[in-house]
């Protein structure tokens, strides 16, 4: 299979591109490399998957339709059309970050999926797979969530972009029959991961000695999903390539902050000072994955408990930064 994955550089995508890369199809990769987070981390990944040969790397952005025309090309020439897949994962991410900026969450979610979907009909590619978010559910009471549920009480603008694709990918698939699959990733976590993410963040804080920021008063419950189970569900979606579906990716269990933050410490050894905080805007107290679609449609099977997917991070956090 030829694959134009997006966001190759990022974590989620970086991790794809390599279990594709590994089990034998060509990536055609697409990044920016932005400076969301450290665009080193971003390269070190780069740099890990370029040592495939069946993998190439096009540095360019989702809103430049032309450079993204390009890599369509690339990917197209001399594949039939069932072999080929977009994997749209690049994104402006960061619930939080949504506040201060909501135009980077309309031009590069909103419009950079646009170009995506046009190119996708305009190239007549196999299908897309593309990210979605546990976000969509905004604030809803209704737990766990399940695909069926009304999106339509958004909370943040990164919510709201995220729904917004599902319904652009909806419209190109009613109106051009273009095979179309949502994943609405729960925090997803592991080696590698972002920066800008709790788990990341509880060990830098506690790493350097210095007071954990724990937002919620400590109290939100979260649905994590260790990245292997992720890459695993995304293979699936890309494999199946169904017609027009949202599936949600979750860990199917829902574990409370605090317990969360209590593995950090045991895996790192050492306790962290805590600053207990008010909700942030834009945040949602809970969030709980009904995951029965995807194991029923793709074989989903999360098998990683935060007890064995926190060291798993750990240890590669402590190598990254030799700790
Ligand atoms: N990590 C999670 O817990 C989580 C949860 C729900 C949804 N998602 C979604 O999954 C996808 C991947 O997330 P991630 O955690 O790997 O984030 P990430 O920030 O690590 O990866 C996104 C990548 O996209 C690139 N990018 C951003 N804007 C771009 C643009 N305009 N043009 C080209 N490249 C661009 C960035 O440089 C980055 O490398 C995103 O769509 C995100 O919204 C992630």
């Amino acid at each position: 299979m030829r694959i134009l994955l997006t966001g190759s550089a990022g974590f989620i995508g970086f991790h794809t591109s390599k279990a594709l890369l590994e089990r034998g199809d060509t990536v055609i990769g697409f990044d920016n490399f932005n400076g969301y987070y450290d665009p080193k981390l971003k390269r070190r990944r780069n740099e890990i998957l370029e040592k495939y040969e069946n993998f190439t790397c096009v540095k360019g952005d989702l809103k430049d339709k032309d450079a993204l025309k390009k890599v369509f090309e690339k990917m197209m020439e001399g594949s039939k059309k069932e072999d080929t897949r977009v994997c749209h994962l690049a994104a402006q991410a960061g619930v939080r970050h949504s506040i201060d900026h909501p135009e980077e969450f309309i031009s590069d979610n909103i419009g950079g999926t646009q170009n995506i979907l046009d190119l996708c009909k305009d190239f007549d590619t196999g299908g897309l797979i593309y990210a979605s978010s546990s976000s969509v559910y905004g604030d809803t009471k209704q737990s766990p969530f399940h695909e069926e549920l009304n999106t339509d009480h958004q909370v943040s603008l990164y919510g709201m972009s995220k729904k917004a694709n599902e319904l652009q990918a909806s419209v190109y698939h009613n109106l051009f029959g273009l095979h179309t699959t949502g994943l609405r990733f729960f925090t997803v976590y592991g080696p590698w991961g972002r920066p800008d993410m709790a788990l990341y963040l509880f060990a830098n804080w506690i790493s350097k000695e210095e007071p954990m920021q724990i937002f919620g008063q400590g109290k939100m419950r979260r649905d994590f999903t260790f990245i292997d189970d992720i890459v695993a569900g995304i293979l699936a979606s890309i494999d199946k390539n169904y017609p027009n579906e949202v599936f949600n990716l979750g860990g199917d269990k829902t574990e409370e902050l605090m317990d969360y933050v209590a593995t950090v410490e045991k895996s790192l050894g050492k306790k962290g000072e805590k600053e207990f905080l008010p909700m942030q805007q834009g945040d949602v107290v809970q969030t709980s994955a009904n995951v029965d679609k995807a194991r029923k449609m793709l074989g989903y099977d999360p098998k990683t408990h935060i007890s064995e997917g926190i060291p798993k991070f750990i240890e590669w956090y402590k190598e990254y930064h030799k700790i």
